[in-house]
């Protein structure tokens, strides 16, 4: 496993770092047994970095992780997520930063984040989402300043929205964010035109969410796939998505070959082949899942004319969590 520097928060992430969303739940069947068993193997494997947030089974996801953490002696890194309070996602142009992310808000929510992850301070503390209405006025930002000041979190960070990611340039710009959490991939490469470059200007580290767009980038989904009723994909592939998107994963299996990596493979190498990246955090929810991604850190990059066909792939689409 190759490790590089996390911005400036002095953490040390592992390339392939862990997304913990679907061991909390919202993605069809899954056993606390096998999440454990998946986290242990990934640390075993060198994993250092782990992504979770609140809102991962209201708190199932970071209680898994203290638990196994409080077996291991290696120091992992935990990130995690704090929502706005009660309200539209993502919050709309007319809500107010006050109703959303006030300074108690955020006391209370933060100090749940500790005690589910059995913690007496925080890595990284995310806002889990944001509105670029808020930019003129970040004051949650400054809020969380104070709470870095007093020791309840050590670095502080934003995930984007994903309906307008580049919301967080302003914010890195102005050096409010130690990190930012954004989607990228073959089929959203829109970052790569101005917020990676920031980044890498700025010293903000990178958490590349979404490698394999919910699966779809394994290249493992067949028309006929259906998803758990309690699997939120059921929705993000609803309609024609998912034969949509298994078209184009399609073509790019086509031109991907010859280059001595699997589909799943080719997506973590990919995230990781842009400079400013600093880990992807697959989603790992089996033992064979960790195995697979961990063992991508090692293997060579992928060659310049099979990452310049990549793009031909890039796919901009209006649709995202909302189902509509
Ligand atoms: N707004 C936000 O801040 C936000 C939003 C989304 C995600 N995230 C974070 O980003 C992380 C990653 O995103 P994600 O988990 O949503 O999606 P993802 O990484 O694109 O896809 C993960 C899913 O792909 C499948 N998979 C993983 N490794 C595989 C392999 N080697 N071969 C075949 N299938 C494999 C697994 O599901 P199946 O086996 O069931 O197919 C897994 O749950 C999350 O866990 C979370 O930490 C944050």
């Amino acid at each position: 496993m190759i490790y590089r520097k996390l911005g400036k928060t002095g953490i040390e992430a592992s390339e392939i770092s862990f997304g913990a969303w679907a061991i909390g739940g919202g993605w069809g069947e899954q056993s606390d047994e096998e999440s454990l068993a998946a986290l242990h193997k990934a640390i075993d494997l060198g994993v250092r970095f782990i992504d979770t947030a609140a809102g991962y089974g209201d708190g199932r996801s970071e209680q898994v992780i203290a638990k196994v953490l409080k077996e291991r002696s290696e120091e992992v890194a935990v990130a995690t997520k704090t929502p706005p309070a009660a309200g539209p996602w993502p919050p709309s142009p007319y809500c107010n930063w006050s109703d959303r992310y006030s300074e108690e808000y955020l006391r209370g929510n933060i100090e749940e984040r500790l005690r589910c992850l059995d913690t007496d301070t925080i890595d990284l503390l995310q806002l889990h989402t944001w509105t670029r209405a808020w930019n003129r006025d970040p004051q949650p930002f400054l809020i969380l300043q104070k709470l870095k000041e007093e020791g309840k979190i050590r670095s502080v960070g934003i995930s984007t929205p994903e309906q307008d990611q580049n919301s967080v340039i302003d914010l890195m710009k102005a050096g409010l964010v130690d990190t930012v959490q954004v989607i990228y991939n073959i089929f959203e490469q829109e970052p790569a035109a101005e917020l990676l470059p920031v980044a890498e200007e700025c010293g903000v580290g990178v958490i590349v969410r979404v490698a394999f767009d919910e699966g779809s980038l394994t290249g493992k989904f067949t028309p006929e796939h259906q998803f758990a009723k309690d699997d939120f994909r059921a929705n993000y592939f609803a309609g024609d998505r998912l034969g949509r998107s298994i078209q184009r994963v399609d073509a790019i299996k086509a031109n991907i070959e010859g280059s001595g990596l699997t589909m799943p493979q080719f997506a973590l190498k990919y995230v990781l082949s842009h400079p400013a990246v600093s880990c992807v955090i697959p989603g790992m929810r089996s033992v064979r899942q960790a195995e697979l991604n961990c063992a991508v850190s090692d293997l060579p990059g992928i060659a310049d004319e099979y990452l310049l066909k990549m793009r031909d792939h890039a796919w901009n689409r209006g649709v995202w969590y909302s189902g509509k």
